[in-house]
């Protein structure tokens, strides 16, 4: 369900990025409290065309009874036409819909010792994760790997360089600058596999870490994700998210392609309501759920947000690419709707589990 927010600030943080933050309403406070690491999705109409993005919050999470602040950043896509708005046009005062904060990259504050790996605007998430730990947590100790281009494409420079000074027993920084040298730290060049195998056993245990977060573009994460388990991390303490994924080169199948049945009935429920549609021809279980139902949820529509995700009651489902659900969610019989193509004749969703 999407709510209406008014724009109550926005703060160019680099050429091409900006921070906006939306003033919450005293009776939607509790609907829009986030646990760091989630998101927001928006929705707004440009040009008479409906433009859904998901955009992570950076700010930290508010302590009861405390106001929550939802600024959340956002970087200029290529061709992107939210963020080209709201680079471009976007003012204080304006309204956006937006649905309550999800996602299941999480950091709840706890005791342990945690890391991120970002690229880019992958910081957005991990700042709100590493703020709300570090403030509320003195038994919590975060090491934050980021990479970008230059100095000053770096988004949230400020906030990261305020964590170092208030945190300078428990917050370790370490940047690397694909295009430009650094007065300290490491030399320029990309974070790739071999560069993040050679640094990490340097910076800390990898294998003691409590959680690993990884926020980026694909090749980042996957470069990530591979050298923390050449270094022997376990699994389960590896969270990831991806941003942007460049092009449909990159997919992951999930699956062997199947021929679609002839004829396919998708029976769906969604807060509370099931009903049933057939499935035309080639479109996804979440087009045919959005011909009856606006409300279904979804942002992205390219197996990247999460948003979609839905568990299969029965039936069986091609799912295209999957950039969102870790295997044990899609082990647990979790799919994404935006993905997934009917494979028998019946297949049922429920999107309220
Ligand atoms: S809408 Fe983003 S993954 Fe389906």
């Amino acid at each position: 369900m999407f709510h209406l927010l008014r724009v109550s600030m926005i703060e160019r943080i680099t050429d091409d990025a900006v921070a906006v933050t939306f003033a919450v309403p005293s009776e939607l406070r509790e609907t829009f409290r986030h646990t760091p690491g989630q998101h927001l999705n928006v929705r707004y109409s440009v040009g008479g065309e409906e433009i859904r993005r998901s955009y992570s919050i950076c700010a930290p999470a508010a302590e009861q009874p405390g106001d929550p602040v939802l600024r959340v950043g956002i970087r200029m896509v290529d061709g992107g036409a939210f963020s080209t708005y709201a680079l471009k046009e976007l003012a204080v005062g304006d309204q956006v819909e937006a649905m309550a904060p999800m996602g299941r990259f999480v950091l709840a504050p706890r005791p342990g010792h945690f890391a991120a790996i970002v690229g880019g605007s992958g910081i957005t998430p991990v700042l709100s994760m590493a703020s709300t730990l570090l403030a509320r947590e003195p038994l919590a100790r975060f090491c934050l790997i980021r990479s970008d281009r230059t100095a000053s494409s770096t988004m949230f420079l400020d906030e990261v360089a305020d964590l170092k000074d208030r945190y300078p027993d428990r917050f370790q920084l370490v940047t690397a600058l694909s295009r430009e040298e650094q007065a300290a730290g490491l030399p320029s060049g990309r974070l790739d596999h071999e560069r993040l195998t050679g640094l990490l056993p340097a910076l800390l245990p990898v294998a003691d870490v409590d959680g690993w977060f990884l926020c980026g573009p694909l090749g980042l994460v996957r470069a990530a994700e591979g050298a923390l388990r050449a270094l022997g991390a376990d699994r389960s303490r590896v969270h990831q998210e991806i941003f942007h994924v460049a092009d449909e080169g990159t997919a992951t199948p999930t699956a062997t392609r199947v021929a679609a049945p002839s004829e396919s009935r998708l029976t769906a429920t969604l807060d509370g309501r099931s009903g049933s549609w057939p499935v035309q021809d080639g479109e996804s279980l979440l087009d045919t759920v959005l011909r009856s139902r606006s409300d279904a949820p979804y942002a992205c529509k390219g197996g990247v947000c999460g948003t979609c995700r839905a568990f299969l009651v029965s039936g069986e489902v091609r799912m295209d690419r999957n950039f969102a659900l870790e295997p044990e969610e899609t082990g647990a019989g979790f799919v994404l709707a935006c993905q997934s193509h009917a494979v028998t004749p019946e297949v049922e969703i429920d999107f309220d589990r």
